[in-house]
């Protein structure tokens, strides 16, 4: 069936951590919105100090099933992100399949609990690897070829709110979110002028199965002034995604919804911004 027009149509999306959770959730909209998707996840552990599971391949292939049941392409791949040479060799695929490449959702990342004096070098160094250094890969693999496709384009780097303030008890994520501000803002200027927009996203509290509970309730046991960091989310009466009233933590798709704003040219004006997806918590 061939998917209906729509504001994304004929444009090619780039998607990371695309098995499962906030990934799938955006190659599946920015598919119905129009675009063709090139999908990859490492699918499997990435250290033994990531404590949560991992995705699996059949995950991925869900991803896969589930965009083409919008009626768009997707090429998908097992890769990982601090593989710079497997993604610049999916991007070169995928532009040889499709053609060119307008959107990159630099979405993947892991997280991992400890105070920082405390965590073990395998954990301060995954975290910055996967999540810095690889988004940074990532974005080193795609952007030769969106200039070449000459096409401009827009880039969503997934920080968080931790990239914005501070989180006691995962610095070493917080420092990686941070860093993406660094690279977001810089690569706005740098890519600009190839009409390439870039900007960060910064969710807050999204049910995927990143947020361990029982990993939560230790650190938070053990330090509870560390709480104050974390706010609740406050009453939000609606929600177009079919829930309503007082939500512990928003959903994949809501988040989805800002990601295709941003891959859109409705937000043409918008490059190096820093957006909030938290209802307001930041600011508590
Ligand atoms: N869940 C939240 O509350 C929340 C809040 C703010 C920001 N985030 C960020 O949102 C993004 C998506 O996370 P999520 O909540 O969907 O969690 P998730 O664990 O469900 O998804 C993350 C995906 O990234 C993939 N991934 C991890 N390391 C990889 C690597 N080295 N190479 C390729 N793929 C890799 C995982 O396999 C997984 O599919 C992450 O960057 C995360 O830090 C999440």
């Amino acid at each position: 069936m061939a998917a209906e027009t729509g504001p994304l149509e004929g444009r090619v999306a780039l998607i990371t951590g695309a098995a499962r959770g906030q990934g799938r959730a955006h190659a599946v909209r920015l598919a119905a919105d129009g675009a063709d998707i090139i999908a990859i996840d490492v699918c499997g552990p990435v250290s033994e100090s990531i404590t949560y599971p991992m995705p699996t391949s059949e995950d991925l292939v869900e991803t896969v099933r589930l965009v083409e049941a919008t009626g768009r392409k997707v090429l998908s791949r097992e890769v990982d992100i601090r593989d710079l040479e497997a993604q610049q060799q999916v991007v070169a695929d995928g532009i040889e399949q499709f053609g060119r490449l307008d959107i990159v959702v630099a979405n993947a990342g892991v997280l991992s609990w400890g105070r920082i004096w405390e965590m073990s070098e395998e954990q301060w160094d995954t975290v910055i690897d996967v999540n810095l250094n690889g988004t940074w890969r990532t974005v080193r693999a795609a952007v030769p070829a969106m200039i070449e496709a000459g096409n401009g384009g827009s880039i969503i780097i997934v920080s968080s709110s931790a990239g914005t303030k501070a989180t006691p008890g995962n610095a070493h994520y917080s420092a990686s979110k941070h860093g993406l501000v660094a690279l977001t803002n810089s690569l706005a200027i740098e890519a600009g002028e190839f009409g390439i927009r870039v900007n960060s996203i910064h969710p807050y509290s999204i049910d995927t199965p990143m947020v361990e509970a029982d990993a939560m309730m230790a650190i938070f046991g053990k330090y509870p002034a560390f709480l104050h960091s974390f706010s609740p989310m406050p009453y939000h009466p609606v929600n177009h995604h079919g829930k309503k009233g007082l939500q512990e933590f928003m959903t994949p798709e809501e988040v989805s919804d800002v990601v295709a704003w941003l891959a859109s040219d409705g937000s043409a004006t918008i490059s190096g911004s820093q957006i909030a997806v938290d209802r307001g918590t930041a600011k508590y």
